[in-house]
């Protein structure tokens, strides 16, 4: 690896300990900004601590976490979508009786606030503003002036991610977002992570299905009892390398699929 890669984030000594759980320890990671990781490891392996304590969701037991080049230590989720990381998670994080504009919107109070609050021009400038998104991702939505409660949840979970992807983010996590998703609305979500990989924002990706770790991904971080167990190359590593290190229980005796 050449040193001159640019470093999006690191982490050094990652600890998060709730009362007695040590949900999770001195997590050393790295990532460059021109690649894309997954994070994988059983339920309870620490994926999703580890995630919150960077974007100041929770604050951390100790550790040092650089972001951008700059230290720092959220103190709250907002905060670290001002330093440029957005969060998707799972539960289609939206306002399900806005619609898909106002969605968008959410959260930058900034934003509505310098074109004129409820105003129409401010109404027809954020329509205008979420259509330039969705093209940019590639998601056709056809009706952007319905509540996102009728929409589907691939629909849902497009809209999230355009919304991440949106803002000139320098970094995109994404906490298992197909989890609850068909196998369709999975496709379309990888391909918009896809493109994200194509304009250059680095991602990390939570997921539990390695067919699509394999397919998304240039690293693979595996998490096991609250560590970081090992990082792989997607490219050079096995499913079964990847399984054998989630359980810690030498390769050959699982087969890869079952866990697919
Ligand atoms: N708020 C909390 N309070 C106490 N224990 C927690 C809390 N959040 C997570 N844990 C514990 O920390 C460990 C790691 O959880 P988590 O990071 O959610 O795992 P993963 O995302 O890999 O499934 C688990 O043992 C979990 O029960
Ligand atoms: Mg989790």
């Amino acid at each position: 690896m050449s040193s001159d890669r640019k470093v999006i984030l690191e982490t050094k000594g990652l600890t998060k300990h709730y009362g007695g759980v040590e949900a999770l320890n001195d997590a050393d990671f790295k990532m460059y900004a021109d690649e894309h990781i997954a994070i994988v490891g059983d339920n309870g392996a620490g994926k999703s601590t580890f995630v919150r304590n960077i974007t100041g969701v929770e604050q951390r037991t100790s550790g040092d976490v650089v972001f951008d080049g700059e230290s720092v230590n959220f103190r709250a989720p907002i905060e670290a979508r001002e330093h440029g990381i957005e969060t998707v998670y799972q539960n289609l994080a939206l306002a399900d009786f806005l619609d898909v504009p106002a969605n968008i919107f959410l959260g930058r109070e900034e934003v509505r606030f310098k074109l004129g609050p409820l105003s129409w021009l401010n109404k027809k400038a954020m329509r205008k503003r979420a259509e330039e998104l969705l093209e940019e991702t590639g998601i056709k939505i056809p009706d952007l002036t319905q509540n996102v409660a009728g929409m589907s949840g691939g629909q849902r979970q497009c809209v999230a991610i355009s919304r991440a992807a949106g803002w000139g983010s320098k970094l995109i996590i994404m906490d298992e977002p197909t989890a609850a998703l068909g196998i369709q609305e999975t496709t379309r979500v990888e391909n918009i992570i896809r493109g994200l990989k194509a304009r250059g924002v680095p991602v990390i990706i939570i997921s539990h299905n390695l067919r699509q770790v394999f397919n998304l991904v240039d690293r693979i971080v595996v998490f096991r009892q609250g560590r970081i167990a090992g990082v792989l190359d997607a490219k050079q590593a096995s499913g079964n390398d990847v399984v054998a290190m989630i359980t810690g229980v030498d390769q050959g005796v699982h087969d890869n699929a079952s866990y697919i």
